[in-house]
């Protein structure tokens, strides 16, 4: 199993992508010659905020992109980048929560959104093994099937082009299935550092490695600080998922892993498309071919962030891909985080509540190629004050009550006061040999909870389990080896860094022998 990332190319956890194994040409340098005040500030180096920026930066617009990591360190460098005309919140669903013109603008957006990815790499001459392909989604019981008619008639009805087919594409049994064509997949890493390539050939500037711990506005201009820097700003985009911070946004997306296994089969018969099944959470495939060598990239066992077991959903992953392929090598596991909004579609557009000239993207859900872009031209054109078709369906601020809602505040309240002490309490030890090495726990030590974690050589971490974000306890993922926290996805390294999610600062550091010796 291959886990390590190029030290300019890393990820949010152990597990080294797929795309990672192909060395991305890096591009980004950063730099000492500011701008008094930029245009726009972008933080987040993924594919939303690469894509604003360039967006930006070609309208002559001055932009500085900031990322906390490298380029790629998020969701964009773990995603299995599919790029499709269907959502996970499907037409059906959008027909009757929002309506059927909504699914057509959805739909419209969507395939617009592939040819500005198939555009981009194109007219940049990115090497993005950018290829059409077609996409099988297929039923397996009467209840599915039902569900498939339903998707396949509103799909038709919003204007994409799905037909009933024979075949799945895949050897798996079904009872029906539908083919989506002009669908498309693409290597993301390879894709957003065209993009920055690009970025900085007509002036934009990127910064990595440091991350922005706040922002101030003074007499119109943001100014965003760093342990290092000042970056003054007119308008600042928060494209890193879920923006920091307290904000109605934690509660209007639930963060979910979801997990990858890139295999190599004996028969060589990889599948020539991108399939999906129905299941509840629903299993992905697809193909692509690294360095000569053909892989199998298979996804599924999404759970939200922090409540189940990340080794028991590789495991189940494993053995559900073993059922129906001749695998030889699993020859990379990882996961990924994303963001299921409680309405279906993405929150863009200005943060509510925040000052003027903060915007924000999330809420993608499986979808962050195509809505990360999408949402990428939404914000552009607000910055750039053009008049954009998805600027209120996106709208942050939408208030938009539907049957799911209550539901959805009801859960996020129990993730937050009760969720972690019901299921997740701490374990009692009384000395640091009773870890095992290479592992984390969430114990009770001296009558301090704490997050400890042993490494290979017995060195001991200790952290305070409580998230800076909302005071939730945070949980060990055994896979990805960092701090989850299971409220809104907050996550940090074993040494308590952040890595991802709405928290501003890391774990506090407990020196354990403080703790013993009463100091504490
Ligand atoms: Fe909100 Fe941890 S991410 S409390």
């Amino acid at each position: 199993m291959k886990n390590t990332g190029t030290e300019t190319n890393m990820r949010d956890g152990a597990n080294a992508s797929i795309w990672q194994s192909a060395l991305v040409d890096h591009t980004a340098t950063n730099h000492s010659d500011y701008q008094e005040v930029y245009d726009a500030l972008i933080i987040g180096g993924g594919i939303t905020g690469l894509t604003t920026a360039l967006l930006l930066q070609k309208q002559g617009k001055k932009c500085v992109l900031v990322e906390a990591k490298n380029l790629g360190f998020g969701t964009t460098g773990g995603t299995t980048a599919h790029l499709n005309t269907f959502l996970d919140t499907t037409y059906p669903e959008i027909d009757s929560d929002f309506s059927k013109e909504t699914s057509s603008l959805i739909a419209e957006g969507t395939k617009k959104m592939i040819e500005m990815i198939r555009t981009n790499i194109q007219d940049l001459e990115i090497d993005a093994d950018f290829e059409f392909k077609m996409a099988y989604l297929f039923s397996q019981n009467e209840k599915e099937t039902k569900e498939l008619q339903s998707i396949l008639e509103s799909s038709q009805a919003a204007g994409v082009t799905v037909t009933e087919a024979s075949e799945n594409g895949v050897p798996i049994p079904f009872e029906r299935v539908v083919r989506f064509d002009n669908q498309a997949q693409f290597h993301p890493l390879k894709y957003i550092h065209g993009l920055a390539k690009e970025f900085e050939k007509l002036g934009g500037q990127i910064i990595e490695q440091t991350f922005i711990e706040r922002t101030e506005l003074h007499e119109d201009i943001h100014h965003a600080k760093s342990d290092q820097l000042i970056l003054k700003a007119k308008n600042i985009v928060y494209a890193t998922h879920i923006p920091p911070g307290i904000n109605i946004l934690s509660l209007r997306n639930a963060p979910y892993r979801s997990y990858v296994l890139a295999v190599k089969l004996n028969s060589g018969a990889y599948p020539d498309c991108l399939a999906y099944d129905m299941q509840e959470p629903y299993h992905y495939f697809r193909s692509h071919e690294i360095d000569g060598q053909k892989y199998l990239i298979i996804g599924g066992a999404d759970h939200k962030t922090g409540h189940e077991d990340p080794l028991k959903a590789f495991e189940a992953l494993e053995e559900y891909a073993k059922k129906y392929f001749d695998i030889s090598e699993v020859s990379y596991q990882w996961s990924s985080q994303y963001y299921v909004p409680v309405d279906g579609l993405p929150y863009t557009g200005h943060l509510p509540g925040g000052d003027k000239g903060i915007y924000v993207a999330t809420g993608f859900n499986g979808n962050g190629m195509i809505l990360g872009s999408l949402s990428a031209l939404l914000i552009s054109d607000l910055i750039l004050g053009k008049e954009n078709p998805y600027e209120k369906l996106f709208s942050p601020s939408r208030l938009k009550p539907i049957a799911g809602f209550n539901e959805f505040v009801k859960e996020n309240a129990d993730v937050a006061y009760h969720f972690v002490a019901d299921r997740f309490g701490a374990e009692i030890i009384k000395s640091t040999h009773e870890l095992a090495k290479n592992d984390g726990k969430i114990v009770e030590f001296d009558g301090e909870k704490l997050a400890l974690y042993k490494d290979e050589t017995g060195k001991v971490t200790a952290l305070n389990p409580v998230c800076t974000h909302a005071g939730c306890i945070v949980n060990w993922n055994p896979a990805e080896k960092t701090w989850d926290c299971p409220c809104h996805g907050g996550r940090f390294s074993i040494t308590g860094k952040v890595l991802n999610g709405p928290p501003q600062k890391d774990l506090e550091s407990v020196s354990l022998h403080e703790i013993a010796s009463g100091n504490k």
